[in-house]
């Protein structure tokens, strides 16, 4: 018979040589599972996805009762759905300040793209301001906004009026001015490897836009929910963006992305023309119950789950020669190495202990962590001790 990994080579679109090709039958808590009961520690958590750690009961089970109940009904925003409004109604609390109104996609990608849009409907400008080094997403919207040339150059043309500014450096925001619609920008910018914001750049992120009446729109699709240690990177930094972009995190491992304004700025869908976003499977609404069970526990419990200790702990342990820096914040963390011969053998050695850990895209000379939020110090002790010692293995060996 066929294998799973003979049909994962021959008919599942890959978009890499070389992919992990880990094959995975269940998962739970802070581990996955192979097909022969191999059990590896999740240190990736999805990419910043499962907050909770795997299959969490509550989830599980809203998930499950949602399903009873009925799935796709319509197209978005016509039907009154009660996990939908209910968890909008969550994200306006967890959120405060304007963040009155919710929007929901399906992905990332998609949420950056609306929230791109309703800039440029609500003032009528064209110019956008990201960042050199920034991750949107993928599709050809989004991939306007990215900030590595390497990525986007096979794609053009792409969307005219996008202008990169360097993160950290206030000099190259003189870019925002009276034309530009918004500016995005991740609060931690996650691709570039997990890069905080220094000497209150966000602060004069947003002190540029009120002064020339551009929008300001936060990607917390990394760093929301819980991964600073904070609900929102934006509490944390003490920035209130206009617009805010959430997926990953907090679909509690389901699909969905959303993003959040005023009210008076999001009715600006509403006309000229009217129908201004439209999706069909936004906020579907197994995935917005699930969300809404996670977005409960995430609220209730983010104090119990000791972010800035776990945080302190790897900083402690991840200690060696070869490690020039621990970047990041949280549950974020970039280990920066020398070189992708580095990072590549570190991450074979420790997939070999069973570790799970990857790179960056535009940082390939680091290890990123970011595992969910539920890791214990048992685990954090055993994942940097095979990190040490697989870089100890490479010394030797190189
Ligand atoms: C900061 C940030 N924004 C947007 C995206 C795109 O999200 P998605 O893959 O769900 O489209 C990602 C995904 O890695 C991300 O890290």
């Amino acid at each position: 018979m066929i294998s799973n990994k003979q049909l994962y080579f021959q008919n599942l679109a890959h978009t890499i040589d070389t992919p992990l090709a880990i094959e995975i039958e269940r998962a739970e808590g802070m581990y996955m599972y192979g097909p022969n009961g191999e059990e590896y520690l999740d240190l990736l958590g999805g990419i910043s996805v499962s907050n909770l750690g795997h299959q969490n009961p509550q989830v599980v089970e809203a998930t499950k009762a949602q399903i009873d109940k009925h799935m796709h009904l319509m197209v978005y925003g016509e039907f009154i759905q009660s996990p939908q409004v209910k968890l909008a109604k969550k994200l306006t609390e967890m959120l405060g300040h304007h963040f009155e109104s919710v929007y929901f996609g399906s992905s990332g990608a998609e949420a950056n793209d609306g929230a791109l849009k309703l800039a440029k409907r609500t003032t009528g400008r064209g110019k956008i301001v990201a960042f050199k080094n920034a991750y949107h997403g993928s599709t050809q919207g989004v991939l306007s906004a990215m900030g590595d040339e390497y990525f986007k150059q096979a794609y053009r043309p792409l969307i005219p009026g996008f202008h990169f500014a360097e993160f950290n450096k206030e000099e190259t925001l003189s870019l925002i001015d009276h034309n530009t619609a918004a500016v995005i920008v991740e609060p931690v910018q996650g691709e570039a490897g997990y890069r905080t914001p220094e000497n209150n750049f966000l602060q004069k992120i947003r002190q540029k836009c009120n002064d020339t009446g551009t929008l300001l729109i936060f990607d917390e699709i990394q760093t929301g929910f819980g991964r600073t240690g904070h609900l929102f990177a934006f509490q944390k930094y003490g920035v209130v963006p206009d617009i805010i972009t959430m997926a990953k995190g907090l679909g509690g491992g389901m699909p969905i992305g959303a993003f959040a304004a005023a009210k008076e700025v999001m009715d600006n869908f509403k006309n000229n023309p009217i129908l201004g976003h439209i999706t069909t499977f936004g906020g579907h609404p197994v995935s917005s119950a699930a969300a809404l069970a996670s977005a409960e526990i995430i609220s209730e419990k983010l104090d119990s789950f000791h972010i800035k200790a776990k945080e302190e702990l790897f900083r402690k342990l991840l200690v060696h020669p070869n490690i020039k820096k621990v970047h990041g914040a949280g549950m974020m963390l970039c280990v920066e190495l020398s070189s992708f011969e580095e990072v590549q053998f570190a991450m074979d050695y420790c997939i070999e202990k069973r570790l799970i850990i990857d790179w960056f895209l535009f940082n390939n000379y680091s290890l990123r962590i970011s595992p969910p939020l539920i890791i214990n110090e048992d685990q954090i002790r055993w994942a940097s001790s095979v990190i040490l010692e697989a870089l100890d293995a490479f010394n030797k060996t190189h």
